[in-house]
């Protein structure tokens, strides 16, 4: 007797197609960031511990399942073609094998030992990673996740900035990782620069760290790896890698309080006029505001709105006149200024170097 009739057969083999044409679909949408063509997202080429780290471990993992999957699919695929069904079997019934010790010890005990060693060396990257100390020089940094834009305070330093987090490079002599807190001011962020380190998440209420050690002077990019709402995908993060030098240089210019320019008077008054001041802070003057990005040194920075545009003087006057036409959702209201205004506010931001 058949046990599978035509159309069982049939619907299985439409099923089949529909699963294989749905996973091409998805994967093809996201080929490229999928194998870090792009480079970026590509966790198999860090470039900083403790991502190298991590990649070590993986590469472990992934070579156990490659071969796992390779004995596992080759016996199906032997077992598939060595016992089809072929005419004239249907009188026979193939041997029944039950209670074989040594096949039932062999798949208990093998999986076993494979986990246990693969536990063993996560715990013990996962430990590495953990309970790595800062030394002596180290910097401290805390990441503040936003909707949808990064904080980024250097208490010691006396440093607030934003979306861009510079670090200096550890060189041979010179260890210099970077130590980070991680929070969150509203719901749940991750902070993930793939070429740097694994995902970190911040949680609003609890306090997660994490650190880097970059060696390589340049700029990394991130973003946000836990949806936190509608503009989570433009949540982008930059990791600016110095030189020490550089780095102290960047440090020095960034302790200083906001340039008094003369010349653009007008562009301040629009500025403290308006309901800007509730939520920006510009050192040095009364604007305090702690909702927003710190402005301090806006102009230091490469981008606007968390990495959505590059920081030049047009993209900063669309910016002033209607953030919600270039992030929609952001918090940042529409001001409702005239284009003189725009103009002049825009004229005083660029001083805020
Ligand atoms: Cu913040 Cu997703």
């Amino acid at each position: 007797m058949r046990l599978h009739s035509y159309g069982n057969q049939r619907t299985l083999r439409a099923l089949l197609l529909v699963t294989l044409a749905l996973t091409w679909i998805i994967i093809a949408g996201h080929i490229k960031p999928v194998l870090g063509l792009d480079g970026v997202t590509n966790i198999f080429k860090p470039l900083a511990q403790p991502a190298q780290e991590i990649k070590e471990t993986s590469l472990l993992v992934l070579a156990v399942s490659a071969v796992i999957f390779a004995v596992v699919a080759g016996l199906l695929v032997y077992a598939i073609v060595r016992f089809r069904h072929r005419a004239g079997d249907e009188a026979t019934e193939p041997p029944q094998v039950y209670g074989s010790n040594q096949i039932e010890l062999a798949w208990t005990v093998l999986p076993i030992l494979i986990v246990f060693v693969l536990i063993l060396v996560t715990s013990r990257t996962i430990a590495d990673i953990q309970n790595r100390k800062p030394p002596p020089g180290a910097v401290q940094a805390t990441v503040v996740g936003h909707q949808w834009w990064w904080e980024i305070r250097y208490p010691e330093l006396g440093i607030v900035t934003a979306n861009e987090l510079h670090v200096p490079a550890s060189t041979g002599d010179k260890r210099q990782p970077t130590f980070l807190k991680l929070q969150s001011a509203d719901v749940a962020h991750s902070f993930w620069v793939p070429q740097l380190a694994g995902k970190t998440d911040l949680i609003p209420n609890r306090e997660n760290r994490m650190w880097i050690e970059p060696t390589k002077p340049g700029t990394y990019l991130g973003n946000c790896a836990e949806y936190c709402g509608t503009q989570h995908a433009r949540m982008l993060i930059r990791v600016i890698v110095h030189t020490p030098e550089d780095f102290a240089e960047w440090a020095r210019e960034q302790q200083q309080s906001a340039l008094v320019v003369t010349n653009v008077a007008d562009g301040r008054k629009v500025f403290f006029a308006n309901s800007c001041v509730n939520c920006h802070t510009i050192r040095g003057t009364s604007a305090q505001g702690k909702f927003g990005p710190d402005l301090t040194h806006l102009m230091n920075r490469e981008t606007l709105a968390a990495g959505v545009v590059p920081n030049t003087p047009d993209n900063l006057r669309l910016w002033v006149r209607d953030p919600q036409r270039i992030k929609v959702g952001c918090l940042m209201p529409n001001m409702q200024l005239t284009d003189k205004e725009v103009d002049q506010m825009v004229a005083y931001l660029q001083t805020l170097k």
